[in-house]
């Protein structure tokens, strides 16, 4: 199962409340036009005369695995590439004290490593190492030796060559990270946090500056943030320095309101709405990889017809979804889920997940 976490970024959250209620988001929408609010936003996000149009922000596809943006913190501005994650509502970036961890920290919980390698794995894992099928291989499909160093470092399994064993990575090291010092709209706030991710957590504490979507003219003023001061190893091979949580300030450790809803209550943008276009481009990195669009719609990639879901849950971007199918196989149970946007992969159920993988399996085969 250590593949299935491997880009979740998502805040390990243990939902417990009852899921029979069903709330549309309280975000309202708000006339626009009026203008006390023209003038406040035009000085605070120095848009000038484009005031109304939606911010749009370029990503980065990597391997259509990671997609990152730039952001930027502090007056002058400092750049740090994000993933922007709608399954979480936290924003962090290094700080310039973030050193290694402390190796007493918990390792992620992984299955035991297996004893022999089994030889009965399907043919497309044969292979592996170079095999775009490698995703689909049960840890079976692996070499003790390759598992040892995926159970160190979960990332390893993505890298080529696997990672140095003995090596404990430095995931501070080749990250922008964010100094204090150099930012004359920087305030102290210095409460501690720690993020739990499925992959292993980021801690340090909080500070309070100006945050923008760059290289769009979004800035959000007093903008509560992490600076991380130690990273779990998975980081070093993550190349982003850090995370914009998109979700809601339910799921937000420490409370925080995070930066889209900031600029939503504080009226930065026309329409509280953001749209996300993730380009497909293979095992390449490309630089206009898709585009987060902000206070309005993208019309260069949404369509005519807009379907809306309501929110079963303002807490992640959570809604009912009323059935799966592949090829012959359909299950029409409705289930929560997320929109995950930090997450290069879609988990389900065991049953869902193992009808679904015999499905494609069969036609991997069959092709
Ligand atoms: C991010 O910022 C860097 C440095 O300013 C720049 O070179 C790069 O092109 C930017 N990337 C995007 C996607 O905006």
């Amino acid at each position: 199962m250590s593949k299935f976490v491997i880009f979740s970024l998502s805040i390990i959250l243990l939902i417990s409340e009852g899921y029979g209620v069903v709330h549309k988001t309280e975000i309202t929408f708000r006339p626009p036009g009026r203008h006390q609010e023209y003038l406040k936003r035009k000085e605070i996000t120095e848009n000038g005369g484009a005031a109304f149009l939606a911010f749009k922000q370029p990503i980065v596809d990597a391997d259509d695995m990671i997609y990152f943006a730039n952001i930027t913190i502090g007056s002058p501005a400092q750049t740090f590439q994000v993933v922007l994650d709608t399954g979480s509502a936290n924003l962090w970036i290094p700080d310039s004290t973030c050193r290694p961890e402390e190796p007493t920290t918990t390792a992620p919980t992984l299955p035991p490593i297996p004893a022999i390698p089994d030889r009965n794995c399907p043919v497309f894992c044969d292979g592996l190492e170079d095999s775009g099928w490698r995703h689909f291989c049960s840890s079976k499909c692996i070499t003790p030796d390759h598992y040892k160093k995926i159970r160190n470092n979960p990332s390893a399994f993505f890298m080529e060559p696997p990672m140095d064993e003995a090596a404990e990575p430095d995931a501070c090291a080749n990250k922008h990270r964010y100094n204090s010092e150099k930012s004359d709209t920087y305030e102290k706030d210095g409460k501690p946090f720690t993020l739990a991710y499925g992959t292993g957590s980021a801690k340090g504490f909080f500070g309070i500056d100006k945050v923008c979507f760059a290289p769009s003219k979004l800035c959000i003023p007093d903008q509560t943030f992490g600076q991380a001061t130690h990273l779990a190893p998975f980081f070093a091979n993550v190349p982003v320095d850090g995370i914009l949580g998109l979700a809601f300030p339910a799921v937000s450790v420490g409370k925080v309101t995070p930066p889209f809803i900031k600029a939503v209550e504080e009226k930065l943008i026309d329409e509280p709405i953001f749209t996300v276009f993730m380009a497909h481009a293979g095992a390449t990195v490309k630089r206009t990889g898709g585009w987060f669009t902000y206070g309005g719609l993208d019309s260069d990639n949404c369509g005519d017809i807009i379907a809306w879901e309501p929110l079963s849950k303002v807490a992640f971007w959570e809604f009912k979804l009323r059935g799966v199918k592949v090829g012959d196989y359909e299950n029409e149970d409705v289930v929560d889920a997320i929109s995950d946007t930090g997450t290069s992969l879609i988990s389900a159920p065991v049953a869902v997940v193992e009808n679904v993988c015999t499905f494609i399996t069969f036609m991997q085969i069959l092709n």
